[in-house]
């Protein structure tokens, strides 16, 4: 039998170490046995760094804090019923350093075998409407509000949108995008803390802690309703109208 390695750069293993840690003091541990076990997972949904991706911050500085959350949310067991019967939990996938986040609802059954968001019929969907504006997925940053899958795809509860949130809101301060896009109700209405309906909340800016937020329609209900591919194209080109004013 051949030795299975498993080679990790130093400052991975460093933030998995410190994210686990994090965990327990939070759970009330103060004292450990060593060793103790710490399950480092993949990096391969993030894509590695560009060297020259941006100016003036270190651009390995945001996946690194990105993949030490990631640490931690598979260490989370707030939510018994997802824990228990997902595959994989779906962290999120692209660039750290993206200018784009999208933000979505749950896993599906798709995302949830492959631990990848969108990657089922309105994943591709989705993969359309990003290179329609000239971009790629693996220049964004996509995501969901819940981690986890939802058993039968049902729609998350509000107490596992509370569990989940704290998870969202330091994936968006870690990469800080310059434009965030809500996709569809769950999205909108969780990162907004409003109930209003996200034929309301479409069609212009929000604010979301300083960064500029449009909510659109999700691309599973565009499956089901096409007729509404207009409105979700123009919210796209006003993203892309964002984007293109230089910073
Ligand atoms: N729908 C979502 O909201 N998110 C996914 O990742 C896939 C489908
Ligand atoms: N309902 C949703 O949940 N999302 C949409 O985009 C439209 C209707």
């Amino acid at each position: 039998m051949t030795k299975q390695t498993d080679n990790r750069s130093i400052d991975v293993i460093i933030n998995a170490v410190r994210g686990h840690c994090a965990i327990l003091k939070e759970e009330g541990i103060t004292r450990l046995d060593l060793p103790f076990c710490v399950v480092a997972q993949g990096a391969a949904e993030l894509e590695p760094v560009r060297e020259d991706s941006e100016t003036g911050v270190d651009p390995h500085e945001k996946r690194e804090r990105l993949l030490a959350l990631k640490e931690k949310v598979l260490c989370c067991g707030s939510c018994e019923e997802l824990v228990k019967n997902r595959t994989k939990m779906v962290f999120g996938a692209g660039n750290a350093n993206a200018e784009l986040c999208f933000v979505g609802e749950a896993p599906g059954r798709d995302e949830d075998i492959q631990g990848v968001p969108f990657v089922g019929r309105a994943g591709q969907l989705l993969t359309r409407i990003i290179e329609s504006i000239g971009l790629t997925r693996e220049q964004v940053f996509i995501t969901n509000v819940l981690k986890c899958r939802p058993p039968q795809n049902r729609n998350p509860r509000p107490e596992e949108i509370i569990n989940c949130e704290a998870f969202l809101i330091e994936q968006l301060a870690a990469i800080k995008p310059r434009v965030i896009c809500a996709l569809g109700t769950f999205a909108a209405q969780t990162l907004l803390h409003t109930q209003d309906p996200i034929s309301r909340l479409r069609g212009g800016f929000h604010d979301y802690h300083g960064i500029k937020l449009v909510a659109t329609f999700h691309p599973a209900f565009l499956l089901r309703s096409p007729q509404f591919k207009q409105h979700v194209w123009e919210d796209m080109k006003m993203i892309r109208r964002e984007l293109d004013k230089r910073v």
